[in-house]
């Protein structure tokens, strides 16, 4: 009987040796200690065995029993010990190659107004804002824009009610400033504008300006043409061409359009600068009397030079964007190439 009970014991061994899961163990456990398991088959034996030998037969079976017991238990314990840890370690692999984290970038429109702030803040331009939703008569009548002037056409906006509107350029911000600053004044003014043109490769119904503004003493033309080229020079580097063209805003006299040498095409022309080799970025000119009238600046004291540029315009030249409509689709595959 005692080799019978070692048989059990070095079986129970192997089995236990062989199983990895939890779910097995308890299998394990039904086939040992069950009603219809092993030991109880054991059990069974003890009336037909003679009297004097069933007491220490029992006991024996009984410390086989609590033997089996507490090895199934021990089993136990480590299988689920096991699965605790192994979840715990792919928890914190440290070998996983990391997951890269996406960082987000300034817009390439909004890079541009900080490169151009940047470049006129070395020449002392202080940055002012002005309103998006404007009165009329900041967009027009106080820019000698009359309410019966042909040229409101090429200013024309979206309105809001009879005297309210959305400003179609930032030349506003001049008017703002000078109505709460007394000279001299040596400004930029970047914002959005809205106009109704037509949405084609170039042009947009709302798109940027940065605005420019001085006024001193005995400021002239050359002034104008000299901070204008220090710009550009820094802006798209040395190579670059400009030209100042005759031109008219109601709102200065002398007027002139400044294009630049097309760098896309390097002036050889391109369907950018439609074959011309030139690409107009913005507006210029020597304020008008008639603005220092409506801020009641003396004209005869003072004198001083305006311009407004594209921002869109002289980002697609800098960076050789074909089509205006690549900044406002929020694509990343665009976005993520500034
Ligand atoms: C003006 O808006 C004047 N306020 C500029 C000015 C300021 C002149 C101060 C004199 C003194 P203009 O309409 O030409 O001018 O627009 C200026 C620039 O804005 C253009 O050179 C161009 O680069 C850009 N622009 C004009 N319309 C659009 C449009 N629909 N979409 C994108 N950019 C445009
Ligand atoms: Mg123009």
């Amino acid at each position: 009987m005692v080799e019978k009970f070692e048989e059990i014991k070095r079986n129970l061994q192997d089995e236990i040796r062989s199983i990895d899961a939890q779910k097995n163990a308890e299998q394990l456990r039904v086939k040992y200690l069950g009603r219809k398991g092993i030991v109880n088959d054991l059990m069974k034996r003890i009336p037909t065995l003679p009297i004097e030998k069933r007491v220490d037969f029992g006991r024996q079976v009984n410390s086989l029993k609590n033997e089996i017991a507490d090895s199934i238990d021990a089993l136990i314990k480590r299988l689920s010990a096991q699965s605790v840890s192994t979840s715990k370690a792919e928890l914190f692999d440290i070998s996983l190659p990391g997951k890269p984290q996406f960082v987000g970038k300034k817009h390439p429109l909004t890079q541009t107004i900080d490169d151009v702030k940047e470049v006129f803040a070395c020449l002392g331009f202080d940055v002012a804002y002005g309103p998006e939703v404007e009165l009329e008569y900041y967009n027009f009548e106080a820019l000698n824009i009359p309410a019966d002037h042909p040229s409101r056409t090429d200013f024309d906006t979206f309105y809001i009610k009879d005297d309210v509107l959305l400003r179609s350029q930032t030349s506003t911000v001049q008017i703002r400033i000078m109505e709460n600053q007394k000279p001299p004044i040596r400004i930029i003014a970047p914002g959005r504008v809205y106009r109704p043109d037509t949405v084609d490769a170039r042009h947009s119904f709302m798109f940027h300006q940065v605005e420019g503004l001085l006024v001193d003493e005995g400021v002239s033309f050359a002034d104008l043409k000299g901070v204008l080229y220090q710009f550009i020079k820094a802006y798209f580097g040395q190579n670059i061409q400009m030209r100042f063209r005759p031109s008219f805003f109601p709102f200065t006299e002398p007027s002139a359009e400044v294009d630049i040498s097309c760098s896309l095409c390097e002036g050889k022309g391109c369907s950018v600068c439609s074959y011309s080799g030139w690409v107009e970025i913005l507006g210029a000119g020597m304020i008008d009397p008639n603005v220092f009238k409506a801020v009641h600046y003396d004209g005869e004291k003072y004198t001083g030079f305006a311009f407004g540029m594209g921002v869109e315009r002289i980002t697609m030249l800098k960076y050789g964007i074909g089509d205006i409509r690549l900044f406002y689709e929020n694509d990343l595959r665009f976005l993520l190439q500034f």
